[in-house]
Order: structure tokens, then sequence, then C-alpha cells
């Protein structure tokens, strides 16, 4: 029966997590969306029932560019739910052509789409490994391939930061985790915990929509705008590896199958290090 599972899907009051959200109460499992502003998670919470007549679909707020409230997060999730099968790191944005840091002092690109899920997952996961068949989806993206430029002295980009690449690096080292995480799992032999990202597609969201890129970038975002896809097709490989048959894991998918993420940058050493990093930034909250 579908609705004893549990999904929990972050960034879910719109865009890609909407649609996600919205597919998995149609399929009748027990549906946990996430946002940050508590008026509309509740409203796409309540939305969400009428559109799909599942009254299984609830909400927790928490605004993840700070762990703290990742933490509050997952705690809220953990004092409610003692099942989950699902989880859904999909909450992520493309930020401006200022580098901004959050109230904790990190940089907001790799706080949002690195540290939140990092620290989220960690949190989630005594309760996954709980169930026969759990699965945890990375929200990655394409970008890692055109845009990411680490460089391994400053992750943060304190120095020659731009939205673009901070983003694309962000999407380079969640791929990282995500494979980093899954050879943990296996070496310690919980081969039913599998983990894997995703590309979804350039699909037409909020996405973007408010950053500012910076004058002939701002430009070049509205123009690609109308060849975007819809939400729904965004959420189709999100939905494909939630639901479907799938053995992998620290695999990176787009379009329902596997594909190979960019080799530039990788080796064993920087997944380590950023592996390391991560680890450090939210050691005090777990
Ligand atoms: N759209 C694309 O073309 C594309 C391509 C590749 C990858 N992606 C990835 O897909 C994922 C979903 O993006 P989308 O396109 O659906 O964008 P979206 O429409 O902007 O949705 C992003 C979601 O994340 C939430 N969010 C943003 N900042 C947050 C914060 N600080 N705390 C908590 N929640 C926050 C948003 O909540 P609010 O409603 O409060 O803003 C919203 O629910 C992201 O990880 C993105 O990087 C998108």
């Amino acid at each position: 029966m579908n609705q004893e599972k549990v999904v929990f899907i972050t960034g879910a009051t719109g865009g890609i997590g909407k649609a996600a959200a919205i597919a998995m109460a149609q399929r009748q499992y027990t549906v946990v969306i996430h946002g940050r502003n508590k008026e509309r998670t509740a409203a796409v919470a309540e939305e969400i029932k009428k559109l799909t007549g599942n009254r299984q679909v609830d909400y927790i707020v928490g605004d993840f560019f700070l762990m703290r409230e990742v933490k509050k997060a997952a705690t809220s999730f953990l004092n409610k739910y003692k099942r989950l099968d699902i989880l859904i790191n999909n909450a992520g944005g493309l930020m401006n052509k200022e580098r901004a840091v959050t109230a904790e002092g990190i940089e907001t690109t790799i706080a949002l789409n690195v540290l939140a899920p990092f620290l989220l997952t960690k949190q989630l996961l005594p309760l996954l490994q709980q169930r026969e068949d759990a699965r945890i989806i990375n929200v990655a993206s394409n970008a890692h391939k055109l845009n990411a430029r680490p460089d391994f002295n400053d992750i943060e980009l304190h120095k020659h930061y731009n939205p673009l690449r901070a983003y694309g690096n962000s999407k380079l080292f969640l791929i990282w985790n995500t494979q980093h995480l899954a050879a943990q799992l296996s070496q310690q032999g919980l081969h039913h915990v599998r983990v894997n990202s995703v590309h979804p597609g350039a699909i037409a969201t909020n996405f973007g929509v408010t950053s500012n890129l910076g004058g002939l970038m701002n430009v070049v975002a509205k123009l690609l705008r109308p060849f975007f896809k819809t939400p729904e097709q965004g959420a189709e490989t999100l939905t494909f590896l939630a639901t479907g048959d799938i053995h992998l894991t620290g695999t990176y998918f787009e379009k329902n199958k596997p594909v190979g993420a960019s080799p530039k940058y990788y080796s064993k050493r920087n997944e380590q290090l950023i592996w390391d990093y991560c680890e450090q930034q939210v050691k005090q909250w777990k």
C-alpha cells in the first residue's frame, strides 16, 4: 500500500518540487512538503489535497539557508513521523550577482544547495535505514557541467564569486556527496538505501526569475525561458527515481536514465575534501 509510504520533499511550494508532490499524492503516498513560508506552504498542502483527493498531505516549515532551521525541520519530522521511505532534496536556487552570506556566515548558494541537503539527510538517515527499500533523491543540475569551476582552497568563493559559478559548483558538490554517501552506505551493508542525483531538465519555474545575475545574463535568462519545459516534465525523473524499479545507487540521472556526471575536477581526494568540508560546517547541528 502506497498510503503507508512516506515521502518528504523539500522546496515543494512551487516549481518542480510541487509537481513532484502532486505526482506522489496522486499515487497515494503520504506526502510531507517543505517550504520556508508557513502560509504559502500550508496553502500548497491544502491545494494538493483538493487536487488529488489524497488527505495524507502534510507540511513542515524551515528557511534552509540556515542550518539551525534544517535541524529544526528534521526534528519536527522525526517527532511526528515514525517512518520515511523517500527523501527528495529539491530546495535549491541561483543567487544574485553580489556574494552574500547567511546569518550563520556561510555563502548562500552552498548553504541552501549543498549543506542543507547534507544535514537533512544525516538527520533523517536513521529513519530511512529502517525501511526495506529507502531512497534519497538529490536534485542537481547539468549546470555542474557548464558552470562549475571549483577552487578547493576557497570553496565558498570569497574571491572570484559569480552566481553561475557558485551554482555550478554547488550542484557538482551535491553530485559528489551523493556518490560519497552511496559508497558509505554500501560499505556499511546498507544496500537497501539508494541515493541518486538528478538533472530535471531546463524547466520554467520560479528558478532564477528573481535572481539578479547582472546586465547581459539577465537578458539571456529571459530569452531562454520560452524554450523551457513544464514543472510536471521536470518532476518526471524525480518520480521515476522515487517509484520505479531502481537498483542503482550513487548515480546521476537525466530523462529516467543513468548518465555520467562531469569527470572534470573529479578525484577521490576532491570528493573527500568536499565531504569533509560539509561535515565540518554542520558539525554543531548534528
Ligand atoms: N528550473 C530549472 O530549469 C532547473 C534546472 C536544473 C536544476 N534545477 C533545480 O531544481 C530544484 C527546484 O527548482 P525549481 O526550478 O522548481 O525552482 P523554484 O520554482 O524556485 O522552487 C524552488 C523551491 O525551493 C524553495 N526554496 C528556495 N529557497 C529556500 C530556502 N532558503 N529555504 C527553504 N526553501 C527554499 C522555494 O520556496 P519559496 O517558494 O519560498 O521560494 C521553492 O519551493 C532546485 O534545486 C534547482 O536548483 C532547476
